[in-house]
């Protein structure tokens, strides 16, 4: 694809990043599974370390799957470069130590994913970083919380499981007046919804386990930013081992294919089963942003263009309703992780976010009657009726 910019996302979403292999001229790209690449001569070995000559050396460097897909997300976000990960925790962790080392100091919305939450307050302070967990939609926040030692400004915008958003423009200029990288976990919204680049970030993270598979079949992330940036995340990702495999970088490619049709089959089902819940009696509070009543509809509104496919909602009758729901469902499957064609259903107080104190749950507004759901692309007719049915248990 020689000029991206001639293109409608769509159409990225299907060509970007591959070409028909130029040796067989298959259509969809071959699956390079080599741990190691022949070189020509000792020369061409020793020009492709100093970096004098692309190519390929090693498949925990640099793989060709790894570079389609890389290169494929780095185009959707509107990015220069891309560097893809063995996780989405794998690809918060490289991009946070591009910018940060021991003795720095970095900021974070306090509502985050549990597992990140995890990593900055655990990992990195043993690492050496500290991390002030904040509110990030409130400006004076974010400038009493700078230190000389600050290093970056984290988000992840719609968050997980409350679904709160943040304001990506407001608070990358707060980030830029500061001269401070804001790195945008974009999992939840990908950029068939939101392209927070656009908005002013510096850096886009994915767990690629989400929607960009689509499928339920793939651990990985991926890192999106200005080819100098990726230069450091991708020695990052290097140094500390934390590559994908050929054959998952292939099956995202693959998934992202259809990644603007699941994303818009993902939020219509969403709002239905939103606008469902909202009237429903045994539910206290309902969490979509797509709805025109939630606290983020406005902001939401100015920087997605739909409102992506998870609902959360806390039930009557706190965590024993809560658990009704979870072993009564037919249709929505008990499991964590998001995402995927099929619905998913999970309680976070006592899943992904189980290793939250009292306090930390409270700070991330998760209460223990909280209900998340991952709406599928199955028909929203059976995807209500499970939930209905399950509601009349209460
Ligand atoms: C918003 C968000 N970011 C990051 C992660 C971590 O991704 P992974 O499980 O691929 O490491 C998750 C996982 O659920 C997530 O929901």
């Amino acid at each position: 694809m020689e000029d991206p910019n001639m293109y409608d996302f769509e159409t990225l979403a299907v060509h970007a990043g591959t070409e028909p292999d130029p040796l067989t001229g298959a259509l969809t790209p071959p699956i390079y599974q080599t741990s190691t690449f022949v070189f020509k001569n000792a020369d061409h070995g020793a020009r492709l370390f100093k970096g004098e000559e692309e190519g390929y050396i090693y498949s925990r460097i640099r793989n060709p799957n790894t570079d389609m897909l890389a290169k494929k997300m780095a185009t959707l976000e509107g990015a220069e470069d891309g560097v893809v990960c063995s996780s989405g925790l794998g690809a918060t962790l490289c991009a946070v130590l591009s910018f940060a080392k021991s003795g720095d100091h970095i900021i974070s919305d306090s509502v985050i994913y549990g597992g990140t939450f995890s990593q900055f307050s655990e990992e990195l302070k043993q690492l050496g970083i500290e991390t002030s967990f904040i509110d990030t939609s409130n400006q004076d926040e974010i400038a009493a919380a700078i230190k000389p030692n600050t290093k970056l400004i984290w988000a992840e915008t719609p968050a997980n499981p409350t679904l709160k958003v943040v304001d990506i423009k407001a608070v990358s200029e707060v980030a830029k007046s500061k001269n401070l990288p804001l790195i945008v976990d974009n999992t939840f919204a990908t950029p068939a919804l939101q392209r927070p680049l656009s908005l002013g970030a510096t850096m886009v993270i994915h767990s690629a386990t989400k929607y960009t598979s689509g499928h339920g079949d793939v651990v990985a992330g991926i890192v999106v930013g200005s080819k100098d940036d990726i230069h450091h995340t991708s020695e990052k990702m290097g140094h500390l081992g934390l590559n994908l495999g050929p054959f998952e970088s292939w099956l995202l490619l693959r998934g992202l294919k259809t990644l603007h049709i699941r994303m818009q089959r993902h939020s219509e089902n969403a709002l239905e089963l939103a606008k469902f819940l909202k009237g429903h009696p045994k539910i206290e509070v309902i969490r979509y942003p797509g709805l025109e009543s939630d606290p983020y509809h406005e902001v939401a509104k100015k920087q997605m263009s739909a409102f992506g496919g998870i609902v959360s909602f806390d039930v009557k009758g706190g965590i024993d309703a809560g658990k009704t729901i979870m072993n009564n469902v037919k249709l929505c499957k008990l499991a964590v992780s998001l995402g995927d064609c099929d619905s998913l259903i999970q309680h976070p107080a006592s899943m992904t976010h189980s290793t939250y104190t009292p306090e930390e749950l409270k700070m991330a507004n998760i209460s223990e009657g909280l209900v998340r759901i991952s709406v599928g692309i199955e028909s929203v007719n059976d995807i209500i009726n499970d939930i209905d049915q399950v509601l009349a248990l209460i």
